[in-house]
Parts: C-alpha cells; sequence; structure tokens
C-alpha cells in the first residue's frame, strides 16, 4: 500500500543529510526526484551517486524568482510534481540577549517564507494539473517547545508546524494533502554543526553535546537519516489519503503530542 513508484518528487536541501536519504529512499521505491539546493555542485553529485532517475537544479528557497524557477525546471524535466518535500532549513543558536537581528531574518526567511512560498508555488501546479499531490514539510521537535539558546530555530519550526496546519486545512479541498515530520536529535553533518554551537555556549568539548542528547532519547541513540524515510514514503503514498495537516514525531520517544 505504501506504493511511490512513478511518483515525480521535488525534495528542496536534498544535497546532503535528510533530504539525501529521502531522495535515495524515493528513487530506490521507482520515483523520479529533483534534487533542488543552493548548493548546486552537491546537488549535482548526489543526484549522480542516485542514478538516472535523480536530478539536481539550484534553489534559494528564501528567493522568490529562484523558488519561480526551480519549479518552472522541475516540471520541464519531470513533467509535473506529485509530491513536494520542502527539507531546507538552516540552524542558529544564541542566548536571547546576543540573538542577531539578521541572523533571525535569514532563518525565517529560509526555514519559514521558504516552506510557505514553495508551497504556494508548487500547489499551484497541482491545483492547475487536478490531479492533486502530497507536500511534506520538516519541522522538528524544535518546534513542540523553546529552547534557552534556540529561540529562533525553535520559533521557525513552531511555525513551519503552524503552516503545514493551515496550508493542509486549505488544499485538502484540492486533493493536496499537506503535513510534516518532526525528528528528534538526527546525526550527520547538520548536528556536527549544532554540537560546535553547543560547544561555544555551554562551555562543552566538541562531541559532548552530541553524546549526551542522544542518550537521552528513549530509544538509545540519536536518530539517522534513514530512520525517517518510513514516514516520509508513507505521506507521500496514497496510504496517507486521509491524513490531513498533522505533524508526525518521528525522535526514537523524545516528544510525545
Ligand atoms: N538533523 C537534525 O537533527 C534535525 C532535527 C529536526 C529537524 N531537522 C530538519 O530536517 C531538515 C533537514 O535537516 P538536515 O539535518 O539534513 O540538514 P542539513 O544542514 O544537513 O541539510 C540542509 C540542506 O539544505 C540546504 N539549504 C540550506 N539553505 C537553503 C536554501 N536557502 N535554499 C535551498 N537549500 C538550502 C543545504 O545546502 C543542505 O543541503 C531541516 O528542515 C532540519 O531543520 C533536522
Amino acid at each position: 500500500m505504501i506504493d511511490v513508484g512513478g511518483k515525480q518528487v521535488l525534495i528542496t536541501g536534498a544535497a546532503r543529510g535528510i533530504g539525501y536519504a529521502f531522495a535515495r529512499a524515493f528513487v530506490d521505491a521507482g520515483a523520479r526526484v529533483m534534487i533542488a539546493d543552493r548548493d548546486l555542485e552537491r546537488a549535482k553529485k548526489s543526484a549522480a551517486e542516485l542514478g538516472d532517475a535523480c536530478f539536481a537544479t539550484y534553489l534559494d528557497v528564501s528567493d522568490q524568482a529562484s523558488i519561480q524557477s526551480a519549479v518552472e525546471k522541475t516540471v520541464n524535466v519531470l513533467g509535473h510534481i506529485d509530491v513536494l518535500i520542502n527539507n531546507a532549513a538552516i540552524f542558529t543558536a544564541a542566548p536571547i540577549v546576543e540573538i542577531d537581528r539578521s541572523d533571525y531574518e535569514k532563518c525565517f526567511s529560509i526555514n519559514v517564507a521558504g516552506t510557505l512560498f514553495m508551497m504556494q508555488a508548487v500547489a499551484q501546479c497541482m491545483i492547475e494539473r487536478g490531479s492533486g499531490g502530497k507536500i511534506i514539510n520538516m519541522a522538528s521537535q524544535a518546534g513542540r517547545r523553546g529552547e534557552a539558546l534556540v529561540g529562533v530555530y525553535c520559533a521557525s519550526k513552531a511555525a513551519v508546524i503552524s503552516l503545514t496546519q493551515s496550508a493542509g486545512l486549505n488544499l485538502i479541498e484540492h486533493g493536496i494533502n499537506v503535513n510534516a515530520i518532526a525528528p528528534g536529535v538526527v546525526d550527520g553533518e547538520h548536528w556536527d554543526g549544532v554540537d560546535a554551537l553547543f560547544a561555544k555556549y555551554e562551555n562543552k568539548p566538541l562531541g559532548q553535546k552530541k553524546k549526551e542528547v542522544g542518550e537521552s532519547v528513549p530509544f538509545g541513540r540519536m536518530g539517522t537519516a534513514e530512520d525517517l524515510t518510513g514516514m516520509a514514503l508513507f505521506l507521500a503514498s496514497s496510504a496517507s489519503d486521509y491524513v490531513v495537516a498533522q505533524t508526525y514525531n518521528v525522535d526514537g520517544g523524545n516528544w510525545m503530542s
């Protein structure tokens, strides 16, 4: 029942990390995937690794012209878009009294406006085509509650959960399901950067924060990108047709809601 064979899938920020694991899982399941990332060289390399069913394009989700051109290119290459995964995001951390306004604006422009205007551009194509579709937004456990040093990123992911609810309610009349995944702590290059920020602000040796968060997960370890692919495939398939405007925690038991 979880069948995404033949689906045309656009994944933002898929040059590396979780997005790349999604691209691999969808290609392995018989879908065709466009990796859209502001790191075009890495996107091309990642697409080449995944074979003939995977393509790459430049995209900066904080730039409206770039959104329009990446969506147009995706439609030209794939024919149409069945599934959008809004995965591109950045992380930032600082104590409240040190948060820099430009850092806040950059984070919201990518994590929140990027998610919203990607949904808008792709939903317009889906509505025009009249065959519905699936949109999956990447939220976070950070969007479920605040964190002392992570105010801006937490707020941006709370906004993603809220936008998922509003867009989910608004677009289901067109047969477009909008849902989100809230990962917990997922090891990879992203978390190397998070660890370095905590080393700075909490005066810890490098690697210490990762060790602590891994040990605190009820499942017993940090997540891997591959731990998230099952939920993404489910939300992209017809098995989730009756699932609307939800955010699913895939976090080893870190958060219950
Ligand atoms: N890793 C975790 O622990 C974790 C936890 C919760 C949620 N998430 C979320 O999962 C998603 C993927 O996380 P990840 O760990 O793979 O991150 P990552 O930093 O490894 O990858 C992010 C990708 O997004 C791209 N990107 C950044 N800004 C962009 C922009 N403006 N336009 C287009 N592409 C851009 C980067 O080039 C990179 O390829 C993000 O939304 C993140 O917030 C991650």
